[in-house]
């Protein structure tokens, strides 16, 4: 495919020049806004003064309600769906005799095929690569691997199985009934209860220990000790080697909600990233057995150096998830969020809502790394408001209780994304520990990485939007270049993705829409990359406004639109055609970020 062909217009939201603009002093005002050279530029109409171009406006809670109560209910038929039992059928084979009781569903393939939309696209990924699909006839893009018949051909001998559920079905049970066995992680946190008790009665003998200020405990942590406890009698209680992990000069793909899903994260792999982590999982979800939540602790193949992240405010609670993520989940290491922002977190006493709370987060992170033998790290932000920075009290402590390494996100919580990350504050935090220190905050292309590097001191650098906005500047990190990237290779890499996606949610109805949803959340932010080869003053800085431009192709301009219709445009190419009433707007409001 040429670069311009078959690509769907862009919706069109630019009105003639009115003529109304500054532009005086353009060096400063570089900082602030991302200059194009002349020939793209597209000045500013007194709408887009008024309202600048981005990802549609949040609803209000009354438009949601009268979104919802316009949309139509579709109500399927139960003998319109195909039985189960015929998914799945291979050429030749006589079709099965369902089994389930009373099933009402439909058991002629060839009648349900005359009903099926058509495909989504004329190869199934799945099958291409993997010589057999495993959605068969149920698959949207299904016709490369069905016979007349309507069986689902096979092309391999070797099946991979899919592991569809992260967490057995049995522990499942047991958690959800609250009969798994938590004795250990029980018997950890009270242990660490125990060490820090004695330890403040011995510094503050006279002292009732309710009057200790900011780190004041709700009573249920105020158990009578078992005996005198040492960090060394913690240590013993470990079930095994602390395993070691090589930090250094590795880039870091943040843990992102909702965007930061396995097959973003299988783009990025391929695009150079070393180390992956998923999604903030709240503990308490894991340890209610909520399959969505472990969902998110799914690795993906290629993801060779990979953490997951969970979000708690008790220590009895992270002690158990400790155990859980210990025996039952693969991957190389555990983050515990201590930056989130977000209100509903945040007063929990979750997120950045932990960092006062010393007494609890040294229960936490004590019982947490004697229970894993995998690395413990932790993330965290400069403190909750601007004038009070704590992280470089924090950092020895962490350290003394057991984080093997550790990530500021250089923002204090009540800063969100104002203003840039402060790299000097990481570099003095940095210096007061011993363990790796990631440096997080703005970085987008190589440069900002060096300056992160140079000016933090720091073992490695986490990217998040810079990521997101272009996966591919973890390319442009290794092999130190700024990559004038085409908008057909953009368009390559938007391909993989819904691949990934097929592979992952599945590649019938279901698969395909949660690939579409997931594909516009990201598309949500791709739009803000500016083409670095049309830079007046590259390269793009991830505080910079982005400019009205027009690519230097058809397909670069539909790539930049800010616009949902035409992210929606750029998920058929891939995903086929969306319903009449098919609308997206976008959980992060990208402007927010
Ligand atoms: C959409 C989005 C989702 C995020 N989700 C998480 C998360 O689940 N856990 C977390 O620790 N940080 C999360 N963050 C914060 C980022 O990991 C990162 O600390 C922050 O964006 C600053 O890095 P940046 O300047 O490279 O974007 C999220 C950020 C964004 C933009
Ligand atoms: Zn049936
Ligand atoms: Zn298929």
């Amino acid at each position: 495919m040429t670069d311009d062909a078959s690509v769907p217009t862009v919706t069109e939201d630019i009105k003639p020049d009115t003529g109304k603009l500054f532009v005086d002093d353009k060096k400063s005002r570089s900082d602030i806004e991302c200059f194009v050279h002349a020939k793209y530029f597209i000045p500013k109409t007194e709408e887009h003064l008024i309202r600048p171009p981005v990802a549609p406006e949040e609803k209000t809670t009354d438009q949601k309600k009268e979104g919802k109560k316009k949309r139509p209910i579709v109500k399927i038929d139960i003998r319109d769906k195909l039985c189960n039992s015929l998914i799945d059928v291979r050429p030749g084979a006589e079709a099965p005799v369902c089994h389930y009781n009373g099933c009402k569903m439909q058991h002629d393939i060839k009648t349900w095929l005359k009903t099926k939309p058509p495909d989504a696209g004329p190869e199934c990924y799945i099958f291409t690569n993997q010589g057999y699909c495993p959605r068969g006839v149920t698959c949207r893009f299904a016709s490369s691997h069905l016979d007349e018949d309507g069986k689902n051909i096979c092309n391999t001998d070797s099946i991979k199985p899919t592991k569809i559920y992260v967490l057995d079905k049995n522990d499942q049970v047991n958690l959800r009934k609250k009969q798994y066995d938590f004795k250990f992680s029980d018997e950890v946190c009270q242990k660490c209860w125990d060490l820090i008790n004695s330890a403040a009665e011995a510094n503050n003998p006279k002292k009732d220990k309710c009057e200790d200020e900011e780190n004041v405990e709700p009573p249920e942590k105020k158990h009578k000790p078992l005996g005198p406890v040492s960090e060394e009698d913690l240590v013993k209680l470990r079930r095994g080697e602390k395993k070691k992990l090589d930090w250094e000069g590795k880039t870091y793909l943040a843990p992102l909600t909702t965007v930061g899903n396995l097959p973003f994260r299988r783009v990025c792999k391929g695009l150079g990233v070393d180390i992956t982590c998923g999604e903030m999982a709240l503990g308490l979800n894991l340890l209610q057995g909520q399959g969505s939540e472990w969902a998110l602790t799914k690795r993906h193949e290629s993801e060779d150096f990979f953490g997951v992240q969970v979000c708690g405010a008790s220590p009895p609670q992270m002690a158990r998830v400790a155990q859980l993520l210990e025996d039952k989940v693969d991957c190389d290491f555990v983050d515990i969020n201590m930056g989130c922002p977000i209100d509903l977190i945040f007063q929990k006493g979750m997120g950045s809502g932990l960092m006062p709370r010393k007494r609890p987060l040294e229960n936490i992170v004590r019982s947490m790394s004697t229970i894993l033998t995998k690395p413990l790290t932790i993330k965290m932000r400069n403190g909750i408001y601007s004038d009070k920075r704590i992280a470089h009290d924090t950092f020895p402590l962490v350290e003394r209780w057991g984080v093997s390494a550790i990530t500021l996100h250089g923002r204090s919580k009540e800063q969100r994304y104002t203003k840039l990350a402060d790299w000097e504050y990481i570099g003095h935090c940095q210096k007061t520990v011993n363990v790796p220190v990631f440096g997080n905050g703005d970085v987008m292309n190589y440069e900002d990485y060096n300056a992160g590097m140079e000016k933090g001191g720091v073992s490695g650098i986490m990217l998040a939007r810079g990521a997101l906005i272009k996966p591919w500047v973890f390319t442009e990190i290794k092999e130190q270049r700024h990559w004038d990237i085409s908008g057909q290779e953009r368009l390559d890499i938007v391909r993989d993705f819904c691949n990934y996606g097929l592979e992952h949610w599945g590649s019938d109805d279901k698969g395909v829409e949660n690939t579409r949803k997931f594909l516009l959340e990201w598309l949500s932010f791709t739009h803000r990359y500016v083409p670095h080869g049309i830079l007046m003053y590259p390269p793009q800085r991830i505080n910079q406004r982005v400019p009205i431009y027009r690519g230097r192709t058809e397909l670069e301009i539909l790539l930049s639109s800010p616009r949902s219709e035409d992210w929606i445009k750029i998920s058929e190419m891939f995903l086929g055609k969306v319903r009449d009433d098919f609308n997206f707007i976008p959980k992060h409001k990208a402007n927010s970020y």
